[in-house]
């Protein structure tokens, strides 16, 4: 009894619940990605599908249960080993830079801090409204089915629509990318992979999904702000602006 307590206050404990943590929120966001590239697709695809979120009812809330719990478990792992570190190492090295060390996993905790309000402020603006009232609340579409639903295609265009929203979000998405490209290799090392045959493949994982980000999310802003992605009101020809065509 005494060794599992002891196991769950060690730092090996702290650190895969790190790792594990960590792939959970790349697996959301492979699956945000994926849904979020419906932009493309036009209002009925985006819309259906977040119609298709909500009526998961109970199950979407497991999944988001699951998520807020691996995002708070995944910030307290990583002061807890900041502090340890600290408490180990009490005098700085001096300017210490390790050959190996990469700009992404020097700054690991100023891109973790940095998503972490990103992810608060994205909730704010596209989960509850508060941002950008007037495109949430005031804002239907018909689907093909008759339903009418809260239109998520043109809420996001007139998010990036304001080029200050865009701006903000493409910052937020490199520092997403930058995390990515360091930790997923490292948490695999953390959950045990160190036979030289798979490390090739896991110091690559993080790399190559990191660059999917980058291209994945940065190319919905980009599309918005470049008029590839127009606004359409409920299922009228595309109009250059919100205003010339939403009343
Ligand atoms: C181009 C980039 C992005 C777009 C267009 C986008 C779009 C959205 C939208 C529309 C929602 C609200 C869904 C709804 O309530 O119907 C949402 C929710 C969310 N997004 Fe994003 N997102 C982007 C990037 C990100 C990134 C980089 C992260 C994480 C670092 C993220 C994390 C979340 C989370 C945690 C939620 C809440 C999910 C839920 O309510 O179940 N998003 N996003």
């Amino acid at each position: 009894m005494s060794s599992l307590f002891q196991f769950l206050r060690s730092t090996v404990f702290t650190k895969i619940v790190m790792a594990v943590t960590g792939l959970m929120i790349v697996g959301f966001l492979v699956g945000h990605l994926l849904g979020n590239l419906l932009m493309f697709s036009g209002p009925e695809k985006i819309n259906a599908y977040a119609l298709g979120l909500k009526n998961l009812g109970p199950l979407l809330w497991l999944v988001r249960l699951a998520m807020i719990s691996a995002l708070g478990l995944h910030v307290w792992s990583s002061i807890e080993l900041a502090n340890r570190n600290r408490e180990a190492r009490p005098i700085s090295y001096q300017e210490k830079k390790s050959l190996k060390s990469t700009f992404a996993s020097r700054t690991m905790m100023y891109s973790g801090l940095a998503i972490l309000f990103f992810v608060i402020y994205h909730l704010l603006h596209y989960t509850f409204g508060i941002i950008q009232p007037q495109t949430y609340f005031d804002n239907s579409y018909t689907l093909l089915s008759g339903e009418v639903v809260h239109n998520v295609y043109n809420m996001v265009i007139a998010g990036f629509q304001n080029p200050f929203i865009a701006l903000s979000y493409m910052f937020a998405i490199i520092f997403v990318s930058a995390h990515v490209s360091h930790s997923v290799s490292s948490a695999f090392r953390t959950l045990g992979i160190h036979n030289p045959k798979y490390l090739a493949l896991t110091a690559k994982i993080g790399p190559a999904l990191a660059a999917i980000f980058l291209i994945g999310y940065l190319s919905i802003p980009i599309a918005v702000l470049s008029g590839i992605i127009k606004p359409v009101c409920d299922n009228t020809e595309a109009c250059a602006t919100m205003k010339d065509c939403c009343k």
